[in-house]
C-alpha cells in the first residue's frame, strides 16, 4: 500500500517533469526567433529585420571595435546611406573581417534615421 502510493507519486513527479521539460522547450523555441524590429515603418535596409543574435553580436563588434579612435557614434548618428559610407570608410581602419562589417552594418540599421 506505502510502495503504491509512492509510485503513484513517482510516475505523477515524472509526469510533471516531462510537461515542464517541453514547455521549455517551446519557450526556448520562440526566444531563438526573437527578432528586433525596428523603431520606425521606414525601410532602411534590403533585410527589413535583423536578429536579435545579430543585433547584440554587432553592438559587441561596434563596442569593441568603433570607440578607439573617437566617441562610439550612435546608430541615430545618421541614415544607411551614410552609414554605408562611414563603415566603408571605418572598417579597414578598424580592421574588421567582412563578416564583423556586416555584423556592425545590420546593428546600426536597426536605429538609424531613415533615409
Ligand atoms: C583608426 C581609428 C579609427 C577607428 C578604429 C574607427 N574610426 Fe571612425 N573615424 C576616424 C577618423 C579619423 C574620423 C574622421 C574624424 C572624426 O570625425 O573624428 C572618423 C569618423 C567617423 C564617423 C563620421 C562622423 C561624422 O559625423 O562625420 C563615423 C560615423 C565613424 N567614424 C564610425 C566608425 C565606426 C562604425 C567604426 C568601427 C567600424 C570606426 N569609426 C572606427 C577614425 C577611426
Amino acid at each position: 500500500m506505502d510502495i503504491d502510493f509512492h509510485q503513484q507519486k513517482k510516475i505523477i513527479n515524472m509526469k510533471k517533469l516531462a510537461i515542464i521539460s517541453i514547455l521549455t522547450l517551446v519557450v526556448f523555441a520562440c526566444s531563438k526567433k526573437t527578432t528586433v524590429t525596428k523603431t520606425s515603418s521606414t525601410e532602411k535596409t534590403s533585410s527589413a529585420t535583423v536578429s536579435h543574435e545579430r543585433f547584440l553580436a554587432g553592438k559587441t563588434v561596434y563596442e569593441a571595435k568603433c570607440g578607439k579612435c573617437h566617441k562610439l557614434f550612435e546608430p541615430t548618428h545618421g541614415n544607411m546611406e551614410s552609414w554605408k559610407k562611414w563603415i566603408g570608410w571605418m572598417a579597414p581602419k578598424a580592421k574588421l573581417t567582412d563578416e564583423e562589417t556586416a555584423l556592425v552594418t545590420d546593428f546600426v540599421s536597426v536605429n538609424a534615421l531613415p533615409n
